[in-house]
């Protein structure tokens, strides 16, 4: 796999990729018992910086106690060992992944003893919607899954087995020839991307739901939103009904991996005439400055490695 990194954190320790192994008969591979994160280092003009390293430390602890798995590192020290990695592998920009998880003991559902083992990855990876989708806009379609509903999991955390509902979305979208799934709820309000939040803008107002929608509350649509309060426009945070989604002028999508993707058509309907709306591309530039540490404002929201 010559796009992962040489090393790997595991349980404290960087150790090379090849040792970050485990037992088959570890709990997570069987129950999807695992909580994680996805988190960018940008290459900067004072070295590769991670983008709120913090916050996304501090859910992936959230995450496991909904779960009630203790994750035996604090922020800190998650934290401390993503930079270590990052400086151990030499890498400028990556993606990174920190996993909580159960390892072996039983094969019980209920964990008992089992080991919550922690590891960080890196990786090289692009443009997660695609390239040409994050200039041009990407054509998705409305999945025939529906979300899971928060009443039986908890929808704002970052669970590994939750993703089965995310990986029906996604695969029936691509097997359709589209870039990417939008899911509804049971009530065919809009829920979100299989890996991504989900924003329209009308007559210059930004709207996006919230965990009512039963969504993962992202850290990159938290940040945007916080941009638009900056640039002086407005937002409103409500849930988006389909009559909505077709009276939007502009949509898009927001998540650590697929940054700002504009949606430049959904099925056979075109938002801004079939391209990228303007007020996307705004915030996307803005948000490429700030990762890439070309905007200072924002500085404490990037660790320096
Ligand atoms: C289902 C889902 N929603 C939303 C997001 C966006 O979250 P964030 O901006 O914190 O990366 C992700 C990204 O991982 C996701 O998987």
């Amino acid at each position: 796999m010559s796009n992962y990194s040489k090393n790997i954190w595991f349980n404290g320790e960087v150790v090379p990729f090849e040792k970050g192994q485990i037992h088959i008969l570890s709990h997570c591979i069987h129950y999807g018992t695992g909580v994680f994160e996805g988190i960018k280092c940008y290459d900067t003009p004072k070295g590769p910086a991670i983008f709120r390293l913090k916050e996304h430390m501090e859910r992936l602890i959230n995450s496991g106690n909904n779960y009630n798995m203790k994750i035996p590192y604090s922020v800190q020290e998650l934290c401390s060992g993503t930079k270590e990695l990052i400086k151990a592998n030499n890498l400028k920009n990556s993606y990174i992944r920190p996993i909580a998880y159960y390892g072996y003991d039983t094969l019980g559902v209920h964990p008992k003893n089992c080991p919550v083992d922690v590891a960080i990855g890196t990786l090289d990876w692009g443009a997660y919607v695609g390239k040409d989708a994050l200039k041009r806009g990407a054509h998705i379609t409305i999945s025939p899954w529906k979300k899971y509903q928060s009443k039986s999991f908890p929808a704002s955390t970052k669970s590994s087995g939750t993703y089965l509902n995310s990986l029906l979305a996604v695969q029936d979208a691509k097997s359709r020839g589209f870039d990417e799934a939008l899911l509804l709820n049971l009530d065919e309000t809009i829920a979100e991307g299989s890996g991504q939040n989900f924003f329209i803008i009308k007559d210059g107002i930004f709207h996006t739901n919230d965990k009512n929608a039963n969504i993962l509350m992202g850290i990159t649509r938290e940040t945007v939103l916080t941009l638009i309060k900056d640039l002086g426009m407005e937002y409103k945070i409500e849930d988006i009904t389909q009559e909505d989604l077709y009276n939007a002028d502009e949509a898009f999508f927001t998540g650590s991996a697929s940054e700002i993707t504009p949606i430049r058509k959904i099925d056979n309907h075109e938002f801004s005439g079939g391209r990228a709306g303007e007020l996307t591309l705004k915030i996307q530039e803005l948000y490429y400055n700030i990762v890439r540490g070309k905007n200072n404002q924002y500085d404490s929201w990037l660790t320096y490695v």
